[in-house]
């Protein structure tokens, strides 16, 4: 049986990939900080030479961007060291790694699409020590798959969390609608990740819904689809908090799984749909469905 190693478990993406692996035949092994944490060396290399897995997946990282600013060198110990550790660990054992990376990685510059093969210019100490991980991942260990996504929605995104938690309290939001990307459905983020995974590719993919918006599209949408009818207001990027910090456009084109004949994700409509449809449902349950903000007040 498969032995599937997931570090940085507890996070976002983490928790998505579990939840899928674990209707799978294979022997999960997870971990976060408090158990591996990967920046200790020692650490990494004895758990992975006593569990000897046959894939590494590294959802582990210091993703604040505002933190990694404060706080640089942890940002690169985290995300540069962790992500070394992790490739000579899986090169020793013979595992193949998987490396989650980022749109963070590109200059925000460009009004097209990066690809695969565009020359990152990371803006951030969050992208820079995010592209150190990567040329980590591809100097230490050659079996790997490093998969570049945006704007992750449905496993606790604080982002799209924000919004609907303002939205069910009729607050106007206030999203930057100079700020682009592609949003990506966590789950299927992380279904396409096993796809790459048991098909055997190897190197750097861009995995991101099709389609690109705004932050204020995105809030716009989501906030349609939650059926709170709260005001959205267009804010610029340096107003918004959360995002001042991040480029102005970082879409990312998915052009290596269309040249490899594998399906792309679907729009990110379609799949922000998806995740609010279960949303509602859950509301439902709760007994918070079909009540607008104003009558909730
Ligand atoms: N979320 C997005 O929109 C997005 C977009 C593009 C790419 N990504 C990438 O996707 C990956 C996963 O992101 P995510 O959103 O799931 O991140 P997350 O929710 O912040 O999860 C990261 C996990 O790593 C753990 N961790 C931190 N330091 C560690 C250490 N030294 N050793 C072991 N574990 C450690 C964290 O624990 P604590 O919480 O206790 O610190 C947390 O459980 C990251 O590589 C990120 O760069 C995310």
């Amino acid at each position: 049986m498969q032995k599937i190693w997931i570090c940085g478990a507890n996070g976002r993406v983490g928790r998505k990939l579990t939840g899928l692996l674990r209707s799978e035949p294979v022997e999960l092994l997870l971990t976060d900080v408090d158990s591996v944490d990967i920046t200790v060396s020692g650490d990494v290399m004895e758990y992975a030479g006593m569990n000897r897995p046959h894939f590494i997946i590294n959802c582990a990282g210091l993703t604040d961007l505002a933190r990694c600013q404060r706080e640089p060198e942890l940002a690169f110990k985290v995300n540069a060291l962790g992500a070394r550790n992790l490739s000579v660990a899986a090169r020793m054992g013979k595992a193949r790694l998987v490396q989650f990376s980022t749109d963070d990685v590109f200059d925000g510059d460009s009004r097209e699409p990066y690809t695969e093969f565009d020359t990152p210019g990371p803006q951030t100490i969050y992208g820079k020590s995010k592209l150190a991980g990567e040329n980590f991942v591809r100097e230490f260990c050659s079996r790997h798959i490093i998969i570049r996504s945006s704007w992750i929605f449905g496993a606790g995104s604080p982002y799209l969390g924000q919004i609907l938690r303002m939205a069910e309290q009729g607050q106007v939001i206030h999203a930057a609608a100079d700020q682009y990307a592609a949003p990506t459905g966590a789950e299927e983020l992380a279904e396409k990740t096993v796809e790459l995974m048991y098909h055997g590719e190897d190197g750097l993919y861009h995995v991101t819904g099709q389609g690109s918006c705004s932050r204020y599209e995105f809030a716009r949408e989501a906030v349609r689809l939650s059926g709170t009818g709260a005001p959205v207001m267009q804010a610029r990027g340096g107003d918004d908090d959360l995002n001042a910090l991040r480029p102005s456009y970082s879409v990312l084109d998915n052009m290596m799984l269309r040249i490899s004949g594998i399906a792309l994700l679907p729009d990110w409509k379609v799949m922000l749909e998806a995740y609010m449809e279960q949303w509602r449902r859950r509301r439902q349950d709760t007994g918070m469905a079909g009540m607008d903000w104003r009558q909730g007040r």
